[in-house]
């Protein structure tokens, strides 16, 4: 989907903010809120539906986490939601110890998982979330319905139970809030609801029911969606068999869900021997140049190159899916694994995600600031 006015993607950068409230949402999730200094106001401005970073190192490795922002656009704060993954080396760290008054490095927002807020718009807006994916979602519901008093908002989220769902009470004061104009449907796998719609895996059976009685297509002028891969894939696949326009279907990845590729593998020192042949890449960052040769033999992306000879080179998720390392090729050939994050327009125009992207030609150049 194209990309929204106002979310054109600036340049990440990391500030140390302060923890000003940790509050738990679940057993297993918490809500983070950090304090935003008056001077860093505009580099912390956000649209919502876009996500943040956090950098932290932690058993002796810096990880990089993107979270998605949860609440309103509001001057002065950012609040995001962690969820602990099981084995999940920062979740489980920041669900067990993060506490308030802790420092922790914060990137500047990113994404396009968004809408332009037109005031007074007839719209309605649906939404279709699992899990933590609905972190994003509450910033957009809450954003968009306050945005105008025409607007409505359906929700369909899934959890595997009533234990796990986030923002249990924020979504029931929406509901208090807006009771026209919010709908909210709670659908969960491994309890059983006083409906069979409401029980159960949100499967292709289950949401044809939701796309014929619920929340009807013909009558929705916007969708996000927001969740495991295989759960975007099915809605994405279902809404274009229902005749809706893939433009008009917004949707964010948390991972690729492929273990084959694990998110957050960066920095891996590789050996270059000139004898076996080499890449050059050439890369501008902040008007800055710089070059740095990678061995053939390595498949070395343009990312992790990058990074032995700059450390602040722009990345979150290293998947593929957030688009925070994205540069234009200025020249060579580059071959991308992944791109759950990059839009058409931002291909045709030559942009890349540098962490998936490995140099096919002996020399490339790169623009982090294009
Ligand atoms: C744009 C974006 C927005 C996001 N927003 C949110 C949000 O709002 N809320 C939220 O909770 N999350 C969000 N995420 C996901 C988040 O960034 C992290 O990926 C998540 O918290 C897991 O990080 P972790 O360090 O705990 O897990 P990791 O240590 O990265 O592990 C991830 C998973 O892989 C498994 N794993 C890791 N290593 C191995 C191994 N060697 N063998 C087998 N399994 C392994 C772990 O068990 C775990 O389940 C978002 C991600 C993106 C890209
Ligand atoms: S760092 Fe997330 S797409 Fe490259």
């Amino acid at each position: 989907m194209a990309l929204e006015p106002g979310t054109q993607r600036k340049r990440a950068r990391f500030n140390s903010l302060k923890v000003r409230e940790v509050r738990r949402l679940t057993d297993d999730s918490i809500e983070v809120t950090f304090d935003v200094p008056e001077k860093l106001f505009g580099e912390y401005d956000y649209a919502p539906g876009q996500y943040l970073a956090l950098r932290k190192v932690l058993n002796g490795h810096e990880l990089r986490r993107s979270y998605s922002i949860c609440a309103a656009p509001r001057p002065g704060e950012l609040k995001i939601a962690i969820k602990r993954d099981i084995g999940g080396e920062f979740s489980t760290w920041a669900n067990e110890s993060l506490v308030s008054g802790m420092d922790m490095d914060v990137m500047s927002p990113q994404g396009t998982f968004t809408t332009k807020l037109a005031q007074d718009a007839d719209r309605h807006y649906a939404a279709i979330a699992a899990g933590s994916g609905v972190t994003p979602i509450m910033s957009l519901a809450k954003s968009i319905l306050a945005s105008s008093s025409r607007a409505r908002f359906s929700l369909i989220y899934s959890n595997r139970t009533a234990q796990d769902v986030m923002f249990l009470e924020e979504l029931a004061d929406l509901k208090d809030r807006y009771p026209a104009r919010f709908a909210l449907f709670h659908v969960l796998t491994r309890e059983r609801r006083g409906s069979e719609v409401f029980s159960g895996r949100l499967d292709t059976d289950r949401l044809g029911v939701f796309l014929d009685l619920l929340v009807r297509p013909k009558d929705v002028d916007e969708w996000f969606i927001c969740g495991p891969f295989d759960l975007v894939q099915l809605v994405r696949d279902t809404l274009e068999e229902a005749g809706v326009n893939r433009k008009h279907v917004r949707f964010e990845l948390f991972t690729t869900d492929r273990p084959d590729r694990p998110e957050g593998q960066h920095g891996r020192p590789v050996i270059v021997d000139e004898r076996e042949g080499v890449h050059t890449i050439n890369f501008t960052l902040d008007g800055v140049s710089a070059t740095v040769t990678t061995a053939k033999h390595s498949r070395e992306t343009v990312l992790n190159a990058a990074l032995r000879v700059r450390s602040d080179v722009p990345f979150a998720c290293a998947g593929g899916v957030c688009g925070t390392c994205r540069a234009k090729l200025v020249s060579g050939t580059v071959s991308m694994d992944e791109n759950f994050a990059l839009e058409p327009e931002e291909l045709e125009a030559g942009y890349v995600l540098t962490c998936q992207s490995h140099p096919t030609s002996d020399a490339v150049s790169v623009n982090y600031d294009a």
